[in-house]
Parts: structure tokens; C-alpha cells; sequence
């Protein structure tokens, strides 16, 4: 992984490219953008203040700020600036095949640049480019600051070097790039949802069904198993014990029944009219800004809940905190470290999972984000995957909150620690959790956690380093005052 910083060129700020110019500033980089519109530059300031709410939550890296962005004038002087190019413009050869020859002229034979197509063949965008070793297909999804997918598409020159820089680049803005081996149109992501769309639109033709029969034919039922397994796997357990080949065996003659309709419908107005009116009832007054955000909320939330499975998009949202906490300023405790007392190491707002139908945090999410602010506690201590790995951890025995005050959806909050305690095998902690902006105190935790050996199921003593950790915190938070909630009990009388 490249932790060096980057300018990422970002040609065409439409939705396409706002989303990366989001995705790359999120990461920490500089980006420099062009776009040929009049307004192009105000669009793209509010594209990225409406979607940065969102990239904040799935995480910021250190130096992650809005305000890195620089409109270039032209795109050749984008091209002499930055490291890494992404094109965004419009999907049409005749504007793309232009655009990338003058980005190449203009930009050093190492400069990688990438297309964001979603189905033109890269043989046919770097055909006459200079250097078209360094030209392919980046294929993101909308919204590229939330969607880990990538497609990586080579050309026919495209070179193997090019390649692995891109799933390297890729990789470092924390995505998930798949390389498609074979170059063809639509490459992979789109040829299936081409396929789900085509039929759609048919079924709206032929007066089957309307738009929102159709969403939620795959909202309430195939969507959400699409998430983690994607369309195989899935029915690899509609199959039963044997699986995919039972599944194969009992609906593969239904492929030769006319239940598809392999040719597209034509585009008529009665047609275009029935999917725009249909969507319009189903936005039922709602704006695209309220949608997307609505959109980016359940995408969150469906990518967080992926996490403790390790599934899909949830290993990427792991690794992506993995690597914020790595890059972050907070170094993990080391001999001789200064201390702060208390400590300082984990902010969040109030998620919208984490709240009930008053919009207010829940009991268990007070205790979700108590359990984050243990976590970077064990990591400013040096437990990490790697310790747990081997078989060490912590186990909450007994924990007591005091909520002094409801804290609300989109509330900015920040935590303090203070180690109370620490013996061979026991630790005592107390955090505290304040509004970031009024300064409230909101609630507060006192906990006793037992170290443990995974493998044996019994207490074991806390290895060197973080015993050493905790040995010098405790020493630091002596001198803090006792917090007047530590050793209640409730009672009446
Ligand atoms: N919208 C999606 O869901 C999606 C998903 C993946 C990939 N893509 C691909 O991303 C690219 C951009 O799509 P979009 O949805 O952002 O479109 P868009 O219409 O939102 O944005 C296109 C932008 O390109 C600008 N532009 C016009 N001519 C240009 C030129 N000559 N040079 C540079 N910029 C120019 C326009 O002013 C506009 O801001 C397309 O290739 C599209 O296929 C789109």
C-alpha cells in the first residue's frame, strides 16, 4: 500500500466525477479538476459539501479536507499537475477519444489515465494517444466515495505494468478492483445489470408491471441477498444440500422457456414517459438530494452491517478503518510517549443506526459507540488484529452507564478515556462522551474488562507491550480526579 500523498486529476465533474474528487480528497490527496461547463466548479463545491457527510462516516483519512481542490483552466494544464488521471466525461467516443489524446500529450509518459466508461472498449480510447500502454478503464459505481467496485479494463496496449498500477491505485483509495480479463463492452458489472434493466423496461412496455412493482421485486427479496453473495453463491443454496448443480438440474430448462427477453425494447416516448412518471411517484416529492442522501444512509448501513461477516463490501469498510487508524495522528502508545490525561482517541457523529423513531441514540448504540472508543483504546495499546490473532483479548465483565442527555441523529460527539485501574489480568476503564460542539456531557461508561486466552476460554495475563501501555496510562490518569459516577449503585433510598 502507497501511503505517499497524491494529486488525482478529476477531467468531467459531473456525478461520476464529483464522486472520486470526494473519494480521493476523503484519502487525503490534492485533487485538480476540469470541466468544460459553465458553473462546472460551484456544481462540484456542492457535490462534494452534499456527499462529504457520508464520507465522513465511512471515514476520513488524516488530511482529508474539502477545500483540496483546484480547478485547472485546461486540460492539458490539469495534465502537467497531477500523478493520476481519471476521465469522466460523457459516455461517447466521439467526446472520450479527442479528450484522452490531448490529456496524454499533455501529461508525462508515466501518468496513468484512466477512463471511467462504463462500456467502451479501451483499445478503441487509447488508439492514438501517445503512450497508450498507460490508458484503461477504471469503472466505478455511483457513489464512487461509497462503492468499493471498480472495474480495472485493459486494452490491447495496455500494458501488465499499467495494470497492477491501477490495482495499486485502486487499492490504496480502498476499493475493490476487479481486474476483467477479457476486454468486452460493458465489461462485467454491466453486461448483468443491463440484463436486469432490459427486462425491466420490457416489463414496463408491455403494461406488466410499474417501476416501483419492479424495485421492489428486488428490494424486499434478491437485493438483499445480492449484497453479500452476489447472484451465484446465492443460488448455490436455492439448490439445496447438492447446491448449484440441483439448482442447475431443476430451473436450468426454465433459461429455454421465453422468460427473457434478449432484445431491448425500443425507446419510445410512451416508454421514456412510463419509467419517468413512474420514478417521479415513486420520489413522491422527495428531491434527488434528499433521495441520494437516503440512498448514501442505507448503502452505509448495509455495508456496515456486512462488516463482523467479513462479507463483501463489509471487509473493505474493516479495512479501510484498519488503515485510517494506521495513517492516523493518534501514533499508538510507545516507552517514553507523552500521555494525555485523559485520553482523547475516538469522535463520531450519531449514526441513523444507531438511533430509535424519536431520532435519538438507543441503549445499545450508547453502548456501540463506547465499545469504538475501547477499541482505539486497545490499539493506542497495541491490540490490533495481529494480537487478537494470536489469541489474545479483552471481554467486557460489567459495565455501568449513566445517560445525563439524549444525543440525536448527525450529532457530532467525541470521547475521552481514562484508565482507572490495571492489574495482571483486569483492567478499569471510564469514558466519557460530549456533544464535539456544545461541550455537553452526554453520557458516561465505567467497565471492568478481563484479558482472556481466546483458544483456552480462561483469563490470562496482558502480554508485555500493552501491559506496559496500560502500566504508564494508569500512572499518567492517577492525578485525574475520581469522575462522580465511578462506583454507583442504583438504589431508591
Ligand atoms: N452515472 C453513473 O452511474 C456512472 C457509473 C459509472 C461510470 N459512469 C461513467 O462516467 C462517465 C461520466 O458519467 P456521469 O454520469 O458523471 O455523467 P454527467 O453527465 O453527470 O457528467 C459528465 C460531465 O462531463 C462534462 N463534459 C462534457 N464534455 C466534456 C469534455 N469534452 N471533456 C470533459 N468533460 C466534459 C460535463 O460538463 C459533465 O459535467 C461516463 O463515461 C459514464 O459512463 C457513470
Amino acid at each position: 500500500m502507497s501511503t505517499s500523498a497524491k494529486t488525482i486529476g478529476v477531467v468531467g465533474t459531473g456525478v461520476i466525477g464529483a464522486g472520486w474528487a470526494v473519494r480521493a480528497l476523503s484519502r487525503g490527496y490534492d485533487v485538480v479538476a476540469w470541466d468544460p461547463a459553465t458553473g462546472a466548479q460551484d456544481k462540484l463545491h456542492s457535490a462534494i459539501e452534499r456527499a462529504w457527510p457520508a464520507a465522513t462516516k465511512l471515514g476520513l483519512f488524516p488530511g482529508a479536507d474539502q477545500s483540496r481542490v483546484d480547478f485547472a483552466s485546461t486540460p492539458e494544464e490539469l495534465a502537467s499537475r497531477v500523478d493520476w488521471i481519471q476521465e469522466n466525461a460523457p459516455e461517447n467516443e466521439e467526446v472520450k477519444r479527442p479528450l484522452l489524446r490531448s490529456l496524454a500529450a499533455a501529461s508525462g509518459p508515466d501518468t496513468i489515465i484512466a477512463s471511467s466508461s462504463s462500456g467502451l472498449l479501451p483499445s478503441r480510447l487509447q488508439d492514438g494517444c501517445e503512450h497508450p500502454e498507460r490508458i484503461l478503464i477504471g469503472h466505478p459505481f455511483n457513489p464512487v466515495y461509497l462503492l468499493p467496485l471498480v472495474e480495472v479494463v485493459g486494452g490491447k496496449q495496455t500494458s501488465k505494468a499499467t495494470i497492477e498500477a491501477a490495482v495499486a491505485h485502486y487499492d490504496d483509495l480502498v476499493m475493490h478492483p476487479l481486474v476483467v480479463r477479457h476486454e468486452i463492452e460493458g465489461y462485467l458489472s454491466d453486461r448483468l445489470q443491463e440484463a436486469l434493466w432490459r427486462e425491466a423496461l420490457h416489463l414496463v412496455n408491455d403494461g406488466i408491471a410499474t417501476t416501483e412493482e419492479l424495485d421492489d421485486a428486488v428490494a424486499y427479496g434478491p437485493g438483499i441477498r445480492w449484497a453479500g453473495m452476489g447472484t451465484n453463491l446465492t443460488f448455490h443454496l436455492a439448490g439445496g444440500e447438492q447446491g448449484m448443480r440441483h439448482m442447475l438440474h431443476q430451473f436450468g430448462p426454465a433459461l429455454k422457456l421465453p422468460w427473457t427477453k434478449l432484445v431491448a425494447p425500443e425507446l419510445t416516448d410512451e416508454l421514456i414517459e412510463a419509467m419517468a412518471s413512474g420514478c417521479a411517484d415513486q420520489a413522491d416529492g422527495r428531491s434527488i438530494a434528499e433521495l441520494e442522501q437516503l440512498r448514501d444512509d442505507y448503502v452505509l448501513s448495509v455495508m456496515r452491517s456486512l462488516r463482523p461477516l467479513d462479507l463483501g463490501a463489509g471487509r473493505i469498510v474493516a479495512e479501510r478503518e484498519a488503515r485510517i487508524h494506521e495513517s492516523s495522528a493518534v501514533q499508538p502508545w510507545n516507552e517514553g510517549a507523552d500521555i494525555d490525561a485523559p485520553l482523547e482517541l475516538y469522535s463520531a457523529v450519531v449514526e441513523p443506526d444507531w438511533v430509535d423513531y424519536n431520532d435519538h441514540m438507543t441503549e445499545a448504540a450508547f453502548l456501540t459507540a463506547f465499545g469504538w472508543a475501547s477499541d482505539k483504546l486497545f490499539r493506542f495499546i497495541g491490540i490490533d488484529e495481529a494480537y487478537r490473532g494470536a489469541g489474545h483479548t479483552f471481554f467486557t465483565v460489567e459495565t455501568h452507564l449513566n445517560y445525563l442527555r439524549e444525543a440525536s441523529l448527525g450529532e457530532p460527539l467525541r470521547f475521552t478515556t481514562q484508565v482507572l485501574g490495571v492489574g495482571d489480568k483486569r483492567l478499569h476503564i471510564f469514558h466519557s462522551m460530549y456533544h464535539r460542539e456544545s461541550g455537553e456531557l452526554l453520557c458516561t461508561t465505567e467497565q471492568m474488562l478481563l484479558h482472556v486466552d481466546t483458544g483456552s476460554e480462561r483469563t490470562a495475563p496482558i502480554l508485555a507491550h500493552p501491559a506496559a501501555a496500560l502500566a504508564a496510562i494508569a500512572g499518567a490518569h492517577r492525578s485525574l480526579p475520581k469522575p462522580d459516577q465511578v462506583g454507583h449503585t442504583i438504589g431508591v433510598s
